[in-house]
């Protein structure tokens, strides 16, 4: 099962200057609570924005068409090989970003685990994709639930392929 796990602001936007908008305490938990032990793929403006590098106790996919040494990571030539390497595999494969691998990955995803952030963003650059209704439901939505130190409201919500 390839899942999608991003989080983004009421405007879908999900970064900036290669960044995260907010860093929600709540939201990190939960990133790190889903993702340990199994597999994140990402883009390598992604990889890039980790302020300490892989992602421990995962493995760390990087796809790039540039590079491919990354500390850490084993890198990918495009989504597709990614993904196709770990199809199969026992472990979760998340996708987690950034916005072009976002997009790429949205057609061929099972779920997205996404954090609502209840507010708009100031001058993002980096958006992600609409979800469209008729392709995907809402499994479970989460209470709102309010981080002190960015002072935002936020949800989980999970959705899955119809
Ligand atoms: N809010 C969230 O949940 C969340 C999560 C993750 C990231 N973000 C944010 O998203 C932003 C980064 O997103 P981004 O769209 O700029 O960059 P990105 O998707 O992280 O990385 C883009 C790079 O990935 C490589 N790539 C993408 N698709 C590929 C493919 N099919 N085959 C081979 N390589 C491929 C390319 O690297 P090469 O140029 O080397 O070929 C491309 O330049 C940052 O602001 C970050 O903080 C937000």
């Amino acid at each position: 099962m390839i899942s999608i796990i991003v989080a983004y602001t009421t405007d879908m936007a999900i970064g900036r200057g290669n960044d995260l908008l907010f860093h929600l305490s709540g939201d990190l938990r939960r990133f790190k609570a889903l993702t340990t032990g199994n597999v994140v793929v990402m883009g390598r403006k992604t990889f890039e924005s980790l302020p300490k590098g892989a992602l421990p106790n995962r493995e760390n996919a990087v796809v790039s068409t540039t590079c491919d040494d990354f500390p850490g990571a084993v890198a990918f030539k495009s989504l597709d090989d990614a993904l196709a390497h770990y199809a199969g595999d026992s472990r979760e494969v998340y996708v987690i970003g950034g916005g072009s691998v976002y997009r790429q990955a949205l057609g061929m995803a099972d779920r997205i685990c996404a954090t609502e952030i209840l507010c708009k963003s100031d001058a993002a650059d980096t958006f992600f994709p609409a979800i469209d209704p008729d392709v995907w439901v809402i499994d479970d939505a989460g209470e709102v639930m309010h981080d002190e130190r960015c002072g935002v409201d936020y949800r989980f919500v999970n959705y899955r392929r119809r």
